[in-house]
Formats: C-alpha cells, sequence, structure tokens
C-alpha cells in the first residue's frame, strides 16, 4: 500500500509547532493507545527534548488495559510522565490536572527561588491528526474555563487558556504527521481510521489485525464470528465472509465487504479491547 501525505501541510505545521513548544514548559502528546509507536511522530522527541513531556494513552476505552499499565510505566522508565485517557468520556482528565503540576515542578521551583510567584505553567498539546487533540482541549479546558488571550510574545492569534490558578494550556494543538517508517506502520495507522479509507488496502488491513488478534488475543475471533483461529489468516476471512453472508453481486464471496466488517467491529471496540502494539 502506499501512502501519502502533503509535505506542503507537513512543513507549515511543523514550523508553527517549533514556535508554539518555545512558548511551552510542558508538551503534553496524544498518542493512540492501540498503537503508541505508530502514532508517535519521533520529531517531537528532538523538538520537546528541553522541555517535560507527558504523554496521553488517550482512546485506551478502546485498548487492553493491562498494555495500557504497560504503557504507562514503559513512558515513566523513558523519564516522561504517562496516564492513560478516555478523552471522550473525560475518564483520566483529573489525573491529567495533578500529573501537569508534578511534572513542572522542577520549573515551578525555580520560578519560586527566582521571586516569581503564581506564574501558571505553560503547556501546548500536540499529536497526529484524529488521535483526539480537540476533544481533550475542549475536555479538559471545559467551557468554566476563560481564555487569556494574546500576551507579548505570543503569536497572533494564540491563546491560553486558564486551566487553574497554576496552569494554562494553549487552545490550538500542533499537529504531527505520521511518519511511514515501514510498511506496518502505515497499516496500523490504517487500522484505526487514521486515513481515508478510499485509498487503502482493506483485505491486507483485515489480515494485519487477524494476525494480531489471534495471536495476542485468541479466542476474541472464535467467540464474536464463530471462526476457526488455527487457519490461515486468508482463510479466516474467507469464513467470515461466509459466516457473514458477505456476497458479491454477482455471486461469490466479498473478501472486502468482510475486511470492512472486521475492521470496523475492531474501531469501535466490539471485538474487544485490543492493543496492536505492545511495548518492548
Ligand atoms: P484530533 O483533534 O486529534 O484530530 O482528534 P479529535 O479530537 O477530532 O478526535 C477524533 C475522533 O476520536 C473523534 O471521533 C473523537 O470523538 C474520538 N475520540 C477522541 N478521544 C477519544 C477517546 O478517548 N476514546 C474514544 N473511543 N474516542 C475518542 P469522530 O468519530 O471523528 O467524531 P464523533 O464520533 O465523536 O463525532
Amino acid at each position: 500500500m502506499q501512502y501519502q501525505w502533503y509535505p506542503g501541510h507537513m512543513t507549515k505545521a511543523k514550523r508553527q509547532m517549533q514556535e508554539d513548544i518555545k512558548l511551552a514548559d510542558l508538551v503534553i502528546e496524544l498518542v493512540d493507545a492501540r498503537i503508541p509507536v505508530s502514532s508517535h511522530n519521533p520529531d517531537i522527541d528532538e523538538m520537546g527534548k528541553n522541555k517535560s513531556r507527558l504523554v496521553l494513552l488517550n482512546k485506551a476505552d478502546l485498548a487492553d488495559e493491562a498494555a495500557n499499565r504497560a504503557w504507562c510505566q514503559y513512558y515513566k522508565d523513558q523519564g516522561m510522565f504517562a496516564v492513560k485517557l478516555d478523552a471522550r468520556n473525560r475518564s483520566g482528565i483529573k489525573e491529567v490536572q495533578g500529573v501537569i503540576q508534578e511534572a513542572c515542578k522542577d520549573k515551578i521551583e525555580r520560578n519560586r527561588r527566582r521571586g516569581i510567584l503564581n506564574r501558571p505553567v505553560r503547556a501546548m498539546v500536540a499529536g497526529i491528526p484524529n488521535v483526539g487533540k480537540s476533544t481533550f482541549i475542549n475536555s479538559f479546558a471545559g467551557k468554566a474555563c476563560t481564555k487569556t488571550g494574546n500576551k507579548p510574545g505570543v503569536t497572533k492569534g494564540k491563546q491560553w487558556i486558564r486551566l487553574n490558578k497554576n496552569a494554562e494550556l494553549l487552545d490550538t494543538p500542533g499537529i504531527l504527521w505520521p511518519k511511514f517508517e515501514d510498511e506496518i506502520t502505515g497499516l496500523h495507522l490504517a487500522l484505526i481510521g487514521s486515513m481515508k479509507d478510499e485509498n487503502l488496502n482493506m483485505d491486507e488491513m483485515a489480515m494485519e489485525l487477524i494476525g494480531v488478534i489471534t495471536e495476542k488475543y485468541q479466542g476474541l475471533l472464535a467467540e464474536r464470528y464463530q471462526l476457526d483461529e488455527s487457519l490461515e489468516r486468508s482463510v479466516v476471512l474467507e469464513q467470515l465472509a461466509q459466516n457473514r453472508n458477505c456476497l458479491k453481486k454477482g455471486g461469490g464471496l466479498d473478501y472486502t465487504k468482510a475486511a470492512s466488517l472486521l475492521i470496523d467491529d475492531f474501531r469501535s471496540g466490539k471485538i474487544g479491547r485490543i492493543t496492536i502494539e505492545l511495548p518492548g
């Protein structure tokens, strides 16, 4: 499969982010909890290298709970802060408030020693498209928060949202573009719905998904679709087409329809809570 982004947009977004990041004490990166590796763009490591880092494993409601915990530990081992989150249902939001203070403790202490009191720490949100940045900002900032307006040194049009007396959040997130380092990264991003389905090979995506689920989450496919998981992936897909009566107009099994059905069920969490990429 070929994956393409538009270099013009990417360059502009990156430049914008480089500017914004200078104003922040803390970089809050959202990744998709189902694919924390593929939904992370390593450029942010370079851009945020002198900042505190908080990783939010968003859409944790769709991911495997044990894997969420393992990932949180993984990031902590790397010296970052991490929280699992369901931004849509606001689950985990409270914890984020506390962790922001914790992550900026050194900065607050430095300010205090220099006699600067009550200066809120500033955080900016970043992540690849569709990872839940806007949902998070809305859930987190809530309606009650006031925008603090433009301030000197802030790019025109930028607004800081006062979260509480200790923290402010930049209202526009930084957009990172996925980095397709290999075919698998592209496949995984496609599976979670990060790319327009029109140009994708659904059969190939379904095969990858069947492989992951039968290997790491044995029994889930057998239970939901009455499939024999010991068979080859292509045969499993064929069985699914049969069991769900996916037929082409002129007759014969419609594998692509079966693949779409499987992928839709995965994306909406109907098959179960599945993490495609595990740490280590
Ligand atoms: P972005 O700014 O990073 O591009 O992402 P955005 O907030 O627009 O969220 C993308 C999609 O992900 C939205 O769904 C949003 O509701 C969903 N989403 C965000 N956070 C979570 C989460 O923690 N769990 C789950 N399950 N979903 C989440 P959508 O289908 O595009 O819109 P809608 O169905 O909400 O209208």
